[in-house]
């Protein structure tokens, strides 16, 4: 695998250190150029190439499923993963009266806002020094737990969950588990049949190099079954063209979430990133990414930085580090970065670095240099 001549397909990696993959990653030229045809045939063409949009809801949805290996039944696009939980929140809402959910305590908000808006219990589940083990989970699951809610990565420190470890102990008390997969897709593997969580979102604009602007959903089969969807719409029936508004029979698949019209710009930018990672390799990507990453954490030990992000198991690896010097703002040291042109993120007072696939050595000298420099 050539790794430079890859870098040389992500213009984002052109003049400049960019190390915000877990804020936004760059696209692929031609998830570029898919994106623009489809601007373009939306432009010129508009409804004469209605069958083309309907032709894509059908294949990005078959790529996506084949991405994290699920049925198309069971997958959907939607706008963001803040949605996806508020329809998972009303799902569990309506067909039960359980009203907890646990938690990591260092969560991204979009996994965990909606259902406090929807009125359930939030358990804060406490890590050991940034790691979360299936048993501190285990020891807060009640008969009033509903739901466990992870991130497969953590948006802060990069830690990846134990998450087939937490399934199997939450479906000894059948409590199901909801994926955030927002920092994995896209840098780490994910087999939904083989991990057996009941649902599943992810934001496209990160790992997967997709664009901003879309989300993809999994719901479970078995999950959903006896549970009503909270949203239909024009599109939510088997026979959408016959515009028919006589009470309807909707789909029984995840793709009555679908609704109406999509961005079909962002679906056809989704469907070609999928491809060509998977043409890449996903293993290969994880990889790269992992050596990549240990690489920089091992420099930034020789440093007088603290480092946040758990190594001691190679399990917890992921493209993200987090760091922080002992007396510099993260703010103050990211915005002296940036006239180094050296991008990384700060968040919540920590600086975080993340490595893509298309990241290179060189990449992590000049954060490296920036660092050494302030
Ligand atoms: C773990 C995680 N989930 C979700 C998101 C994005 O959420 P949304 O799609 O609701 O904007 C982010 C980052 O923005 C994130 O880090």
């Amino acid at each position: 695998m050539d790794w430079n001549i890859i870098r040389q397909q992500f213009p984002i990696t052109q003049n400049q250190t960019y190390l915000m993959n877990a804020a936004v990653s760059g696209m692929h030229e031609r998830t570029l150029k898919v994106a623009n045809e489809m601007l373009m045939k939306i432009a010129m063409k508009g409804a004469i190439a209605d069958e083309d949009y309907f032709n894509l809801i059908v294949s990005s949805k078959d790529i996506a499923a084949q991405f994290v290996n699920a049925g198309p039944a069971e997958v959907v696009f939607t706008s963001n993963t803040s949605h996806n939980m508020n329809l998972l929140a009303m799902m569990l809402k309506d067909s039960g009266s359980k009203r907890k959910i646990l938690v990591p305590d260092d969560e991204f908000p979009s996994s965990v806002i909606p259902w406090h808006h929807h009125g359930f219990e939030v358990i804060k589940i406490q890590s050991q020094k940034h790691v979360y083990s299936a048993y501190q989970f285990e020891e807060h699951i009640t008969d009033d737990v509903a739901a466990i809610v992870i991130s497969g990565i953590q948006y802060g420190t990069g830690f990846k969950m134990p998450i087939k470890e937490i399934v199997y102990i939450a479906n000894k008390y059948s409590v199901p588990v909801i994926l955030n997969a927002t920092q994995q897709l896209g840098q780490s593997s994910v087999d939904l049949k083989e991990l057996g969580v009941a649902a599943m979102s992810c934001s496209c604009h990160k790992w997967l190099g997709a664009g901003i602007g879309m989300a993809l959903l999994y719901v479970n089969e078995n999950f959903s079954k006896d549970k009503k969807w909270p949203f239909a719409g024009w599109v939510s029936v088997e026979e959408p063209w016959t515009l028919s508004i006589d009470k309807p029979q909707v789909r029984r698949d995840a793709g009555v979430l679908g609704t109406g019209s999509a961005p079909f710009i962002n679906m056809a930018a989704i469907q070609e990133a999928m491809k060509v990672q998977m043409e890449i390799g996903k293993d290969r990507i994880e990889q790269r990414i992992c050596e990549l990453s240990q690489k920089l954490y091992q420099e930034l030990t020789t440093l007088n930085y603290k480092v946040f992000t758990p190594r001691e198991s190679k399990t917890f690896y992921s493209g993200i580090i987090s760091f922080a010097h002992p007396e510099k703002e993260a703010i103050e040291i990211a915005s002296l970065l940036k006239e180094q042109k050296v991008f990384i993120n700060h968040r919540k007072g920590r600086m975080r670095a993340s490595i893509h696939f298309y990241n290179n050595e060189d990449d992590i000298q000049a954060l490296i240099s920036g660092l050494r420099s302030l």
